[in-house]
């Protein structure tokens, strides 16, 4: 069953797209798009967190911007496929429950099933930090830092079935120095996902 309850719309400011983030850890992405949100007339409305772990410390922008928010945790099951799909049955519950129209992961550390991706495609965004097609994966910063990469960014892309394979909307770039550990580049990359992510949603949601 695909998103049954509503057709795809154009979002606008005076009535944004309801957004559900998934995220896994410290928000700070979350954050800069609610702050972004808040102060720009906007094509997006946060309408609810989700966290795959009750310790994310994201969650607590729930109770700062006064925005649902709640973990979702790996149901206990032993066969492990099962306990995949199980997961994301719960999420996409709690997502339609909640009139959710486009999921944005922002630090959502699991890679989703086909069978999720299919029911929201079109409707499921990520933002990963490297210039995809380069360094997919969860270890983009040490890829690049490892590949004596001069530069590298971040790319804000439709999820497909793959891994960081679905189409590109923007990318962004930002320099690597001869210094930088993977904390500092992760750092300065996060500062232009803060920037990117909000503005080419707006751009998304409104066509
Ligand atoms: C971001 O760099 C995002 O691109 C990556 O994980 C990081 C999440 O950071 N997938 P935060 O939780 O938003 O601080």
């Amino acid at each position: 069953m695909s998103v049954p309850y509503i057709r795809p719309r154009r979002g606008s400011k005076e009535d944004p797209l309801r957004i559900g983030i998934l995220i896994s850890g410290g928000g700070s992405g979350l954050s800069a798009l609610i702050k972004y949100q808040l102060s720009n007339p906007s094509s997006h409305k946060t309408e609810l967190i989700i966290s795959d772990n009750a310790t994310a410390k994201g969650l607590k922008f729930g109770a700062d911007f006064d925005i649902p928010a709640m973990a979702i945790e790996l149901p206990e099951i032993n066969d492990k496929s099962k306990r995949r799909i199980k997961h994301e049955e719960l999420i996409h519950d709690k997502l339609i429950q909640s009139r959710i129209e486009l999921v944005v992961l922002s630090g959502y550390m699991r890679i989703l099933s086909p069978k999720f991706v299919k029911k929201w495609k079109g409707r499921l965004i990520n933002i990963h930090p490297s210039l995809l097609p380069k360094y997919p994966g969860a270890y983009a910063h040490r890829d690049a830092l490892d590949d004596g990469a001069k530069i590298t960014g971040c790319t804000v892309h439709l999820v497909d079935e793959g891994v960081d394979t679905g189409e590109i909307l923007a990318q962004s770039e930002v320099p690597i120095f001869d210094s930088d550990t993977i904390e500092i580049l992760q750092e300065r990359v996060k500062k232009a996902e803060h920037l990117l992510y909000p503005k080419v949603l707006d751009d998304y949601c409104s066509k």
